[in-house]
């Protein structure tokens, strides 16, 4: 855990985690920050603590040592959002301090009391409710349910227009040296919006209606800073996580990048062969080309693959009168993600009678995902070369609609 300084008494306390399936699902190849801040007028207030794995309370403990905060003295623990990644602490700190108040939403109020066990000195807040720590240091509560759970809220700290936004603005990815924006290179931007993606669309794409409404909320404030609770903080420009976010917003109901994703899954290599010709008529048209076969593929780069690409080509056989199961549960992944209007195109090789079609179509109606297909090609056994030229059509035809797509 490291402690990173923000203004004169807000600090940041960040610790990298890795080889850990974030919420039990997520295989994070680049692992995650937990950020925790701390902010001292003459009272001092935690924004969001630390997951409460053994040794990490005692380790954000000693480190506040170093910033001169005894934590036995903490006024104000503000929970942001009850998730135990951001709140699993409470139950050392309560050990080892039995006078401070909990800030929170009422939402938030019930959870604490239910995974944490009664609790009587919690303070409700609403919207734009405040608190004055001292020495100038006053924040003021905001909620934005439903950014991930009902309960959440912004912390906005206003003499350094600081907004603590908890999961909203966040990214995977750790950090090594740099924390902030303005430290970090071209690629080290570049790979904070790809983990920024991958978060995104892994944690908060169910959510991007309530997401816009956050994102609307956070441009009344007065931000300069905008320090989240995973990943970097943006200081010099934090209006770039804010359009990011209404752009991955826009990917989450059907646009994207120039980029085709084929998802696909094959036994025995039949429908492999027309993916391989498929690839080869994509780089013909210059477009980029995600492969992602399944079920080799991690989850958390399935979901966030397809969720930034403007097109997808779905590539399956039949298997036992259904598709292909890898394939189908990807699918159905992608709409419980809801990642809706995306346009797509899938063909796949059969033996006997098919059915990966028909499971297809039951998917995505079931999950009313409105992807717009062009024209589906089945093949039996090996593709012939019928078959090709009408992936070939199928694939020009997609690139035709994509057109409206891509952002
Ligand atoms: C376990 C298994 C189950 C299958 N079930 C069906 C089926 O229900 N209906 C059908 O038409 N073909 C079925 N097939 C045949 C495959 O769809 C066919 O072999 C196809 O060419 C496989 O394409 P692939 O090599 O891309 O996997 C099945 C094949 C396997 C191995
Ligand atoms: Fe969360
Ligand atoms: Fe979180």
């Amino acid at each position: 855990m490291k402690k990173i300084k923000i203004a004169d008494g807000i600090h940041m306390l960040s610790m990298n985690v890795e080889d850990m399936l974030f919420e039990g699902i997520w295989e994070i190849a680049n692992g995650v920050t937990l950020n925790s801040y701390i902010v001292k007028g003459d009272k001092t207030a935690i924004i969001d603590g630390v997951i409460g794995w053994d040794g990490v309370p005692e380790t954000l403990y000693k480190i506040l040592g170093e910033i001169d905060v005894d934590p036995k003295e903490i006024d104000y623990l503000i929970v942001n959002h009850m998730e135990p990644d951001h709140s699993g602490w409470i139950e050392s700190f309560k050990k080892i301090n039995d006078d401070f108040t909990i800030v929170c939403t009422d939402k938030a109020a019930k959870l604490v009391t239910s995974f944490y066990g009664d609790e009587e000195n919690i303070r409700v807040v609403k919207e734009g409710d405040t608190l004055n720590l001292g020495k100038g240091k006053k924040l003021s509560f905001h909620p934005v349910p439903n950014v991930h759970w009902p309960d959440t809220m912004y912390t906005y700290e206003s003499d350094t227009k600081t907004l603590f936004s908890c999961d909203m603005y966040g990214a995977f990815g750790k950090m090594d040296e740099h924390h902030f924006d303005d430290e970090m290179t071209d690629e080290e931007i570049e790979f904070f919006e790809d983990e920024g993606i991958r978060y995104f669309s892994n944690v908060m794409g169910t959510f991007a209606p309530m997401v816009k409404k956050a994102i609307k909320k956070s441009k009344e404030l007065d931000i300069d800073i905008i320090a989240p609770g995973h990943g970097p903080i943006y200081r010099q420009n934090p209006q770039k996580i804010m359009s990011d976010y209404s752009r991955f917003c826009k990917y989450s109901s059907g646009s994207g990048k120039k980029e085709i994703t084929i998802l696909w899954g094959s036994m025995y290599g039949m429908t492999k062969k027309a993916v391989d010709f498929a690839e080869t008529v994509l780089e013909r048209e210059g477009l980029k080309v995600n492969s992602l076969e399944m079920p080799l593929e991690s989850e958390s780069e399935m979901v966030a693959t397809v969720f930034k690409s403007a097109g997808v080509i779905i590539a399956a056989p039949t298997y036992e009168y259904k598709m292909f199961p890898p394939v189908a549960a990807a699918i159905e992944e992608l709409g419980r993600k809801k990642i809706t209007n995306k346009v797509a195109f899938r063909f796949g090789s059969y033996g006997w009678s098919g059915g990966a079609e028909r499971e297809l179509k039951e998917i995505i109606e079931r999950n009313r995902m409105k992807w717009d297909f062009v024209e589906m090609v089945e093949f039996e056994g090996a593709p012939k070369s019928e078959d090709f030229n009408k992936i070939e059509e199928g694939i020009l035809k997609l690139l035709e609609n994509m057109k409206d797509k891509t952002i």
